[in-house]
């Protein structure tokens, strides 16, 4: 979020515009938390994970006499646009919020989950694979040193598509996720006449799975299986920060770049995406809706390359 930041600040200075940050979100502006940037109040951020100014879940924001008070702060301080950083629930308080007053606002996907329309990958989602991969790879070394049968667990509210990404590029021997209904007999079938000699074995699981959470499976597996030498990992908020990786400055950067440009060019209630490496903008109604994008194909991929 912090490259993204950085690129609305310096793209709005560049045309003349003046720039306040709003602290804490939603919740920042009720109380009519604004401070002025400068070039100089984003350097040496795009490298840093999180956000400089700060995040909160807003539950008064929820309420719509706390989002009439956040429109009068946006009025007072003569605020014509406003660039959120978020997901489906930052996106929805954008459109409650734009039919209180007239500022304008363009959305920036930020989110691990990539659960949005309206762009390829959301800011924060190649980071959290890579982390995921890079924790996995080291636990890879335990489960084949010890022969162990390890159950790793993943973040994705409602989506699996870091469970899928991370899985395949770690190898995993099976992917749960929520999107698809997953069959325990089936996976105990998997594992129990899998190819002979192979010592490790990791099944990455994505938290909202329907069968349950990597402990709730891992029991369950470990009572058919009971030879398995089983662990279970919930790799957890390590997920949501650390370094950007270079895809995601970059991408953050084009985004927050086009969030500016739409406001110049007088959009508003759009998202500013990617979809096959350009800025795409799409109405913010259709990003809110989480898209169930087709996995079965992956996932049989992923059960072939694993034999
Ligand atoms: O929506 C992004 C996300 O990271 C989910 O993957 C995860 O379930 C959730 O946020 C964690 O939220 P919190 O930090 O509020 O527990």
């Amino acid at each position: 979020m912090n490259a993204c930041i950085r690129a609305v600040v310096r793209t709005a200075l560049y045309h003349r515009m003046e720039v306040l940050g709003i602290i804490r979100g939603y919740e920042g502006m009720i109380d009519g938390d604004f401070i002025p940037m400068n070039a100089a109040s984003v350097a040496n951020i795009i490298h840093r994970g999180g956000t400089i100014l700060k995040t909160a879940r807003s539950a008064r924001f929820m309420k719509v006499q706390w989002r009439r008070k956040a429109a009068e702060q946006l009025l007072r301080n003569q605020i014509e646009g406003v660039v959120v950083i978020g997901g489906d629930g930052s996106f929805r308080g954008a459109l409650a919020l734009s039919r209180l007053c007239d500022t304008r606002f363009v959305g920036c996907p930020g989110t691990i989950d990539n659960d949005l329309a309206g762009t390829d990958f959301t800011i924060g989602y190649d980071t959290a694979i890579n982390t995921v991969v890079d924790a996995v790879d080291k636990i890879r070394d335990t489960a084949e040193s010890h022969e162990r049968l390890f159950f790793v667990e993943v973040m994705g509210r409602d989506a699996g598509l870091i469970a899928l990404r991370s899985g395949i590029g770690v190898g995993a021997e099976a992917i749960l996720i929520p999107e698809i209904r997953t069959d325990l007999s089936q996976l105990i079938r998997r594992l129990e006449s899998g190819r002979k000699g192979k010592s490790s074995k990791i099944i990455i699981v994505s938290e909202h799975d329907d069968a349950g959470g990597a402990f709730a499976i891992a029991e369950k597996v470990k009572a058919k299986l009971p030879y398995y030498d089983t662990r279970v990992t919930v790799l957890g908020h390590i997920q949501r920060g650390g370094n950007p990786t270079a895809m995601d400055r970059v991408n953050a950067s084009r985004m927050g770049y086009g969030a500016v440009e739409a406001l110049r060019k007088g959009k508003k209630n759009v998202m500013a995406g990617i979809i096959n490496n350009q800025i795409a903008f799409t109405p913010l109604e259709k990003c809110v809706k989480h898209i169930a994008r087709p996995h079965k194909d992956l996932l049989v991929m992923m059960e072939i390359l694993s034999l």
